[in-house]
């Protein structure tokens, strides 16, 4: 049997959700069952056997959804590897000050679930759209240009490292035994 695998994710303005379909699409990739389910959906973790939760910095916090999620969940998520990512800088890739800057504001969002021993933390680059931005937000963000510095190798990269597949059972002549999936 194959290890099964949530995907969870908060969002505001969407560009998290494909970065989790990406995160589960190259979990899948490695003959991994990855579920995705936005975070506030998810009842019970009772089916999963490890857990990737990702979500946005917005005014320096991690997105309300992402830290319920660890509260409500928080028995089984202690018994399960957490993988945990947050979408953050929007401007220039290169400008190590905003990376650092995002970095300290996710660890500090982290802290506050302290109890939490993720099995792995990433930051990836974001999108910011002010087309997309409701009010009052447009009001205070909404003269900035659009970007999108979702970086998707890094993305994929980052989940192909991810918990361990269960190893397929192979037979001497070096195939596939039979009934393995
Ligand atoms: C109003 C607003 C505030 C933001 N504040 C932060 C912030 O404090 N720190 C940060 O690293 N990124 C910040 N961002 C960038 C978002 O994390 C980035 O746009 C992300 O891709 C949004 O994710 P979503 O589309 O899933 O909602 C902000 C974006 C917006 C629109």
């Amino acid at each position: 049997m194959s290890k099964k695998i949530l995907v969870a994710f908060a969002t505001s303005y969407g560009s998290t959700r494909e970065v989790a379909e990406a995160v589960a699409a190259t979990l899948r990739d490695r003959g991994l069952d990855a579920d995705l389910q936005p975070a506030r959906d998810v009842r019970t973790l009772d089916d999963y056997d490890a857990v990737a939760l990702g979500a946005p910095l917005a005014m320096h916090r991690w997105h309300k959804d992402a830290h319920r999620f660890l509260s409500r969940h928080r028995k089984s998520l202690a018994g399960l590897p957490v993988a945990v990512f947050a979408l953050g800088p929007v401007h220039d890739p290169h400008d190590e000050k905003e990376w650092d800057d995002s970095r300290a504001q996710f660890d500090r969002e982290l802290a506050k679930a302290a109890w939490l021993e993720p099995a792995a933390v990433e930051l990836f680059g974001g999108r910011f759209d002010p087309a997309l931005l409701r009010f009052p937000v447009n009001k205070l963000a909404g003269s900035e240009p659009a970007s999108d510095i979702r970086d998707w190798e890094a993305i994929r990269g980052w989940a192909a490292g991810l918990f361990e597949a269960t190893p397929q059972p192979v037979e001497p002549g070096g195939g596939p035994a039979a009934g393995a999936p």
